[in-house]
């Protein structure tokens, strides 16, 4: 039976990983992430990434100098023994053309205990309606 603190887990986890994609922290997302890691997002224009690989792309790419912050909007967490779903809106507030902009995604993360650790194994991204 998953507890409140598994939820916290799930949650914690979850904006840890939201944090890392933020800062453009490479390590901490592949240490959270399963190296298999499948997704729909936009940036993958309809196709399933399988893999670190694509997503490190982003990581690479220069900082802005301008900051970047992502909030989790009413997370519906689910725990099944060994995989957990967590679903939200997330909001990300940055600058764009020199004024704040929030934009909001969908978003939908899989995770799964593997050895006693909980890994990220699948997310879908798609813009809020
Ligand atoms: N675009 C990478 C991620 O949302 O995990």
């Amino acid at each position: 039976m998953a507890t409140p603190a598994d939820r916290d887990t799930i949650l914690d986890l979850t904006q840890r990983l939201l944090v890392s994609i933020t800062r453009g922290d490479w390590d901490t997302y592949k240490e959270l992430c399963c190296l298999s890691l499948t997704c729909f997002e936009p940036e993958a224009m309809g196709n399933l990434v399988d893999g670190l690989e694509f997503h490190q792309y982003y990581f690479n790419l220069p900082s802005g100098p301008t900051p970047v912050q992502s909030t989790i909007v009413a997370p519906h967490i689910r725990i099944m023994g060994e995989v957990a779903v967590i679903a939200y809106v997330r909001l990300t507030q940055k600058i764009a053309d020199g004024k704040p902009t929030t934009v909001a995604m969908e978003e939908t993360r899989v995770w799964h205990k593997q050895g006693g650790k909980w890994k990220h194994v699948h997310f879908h991204r798609s813009p809020a309606k």
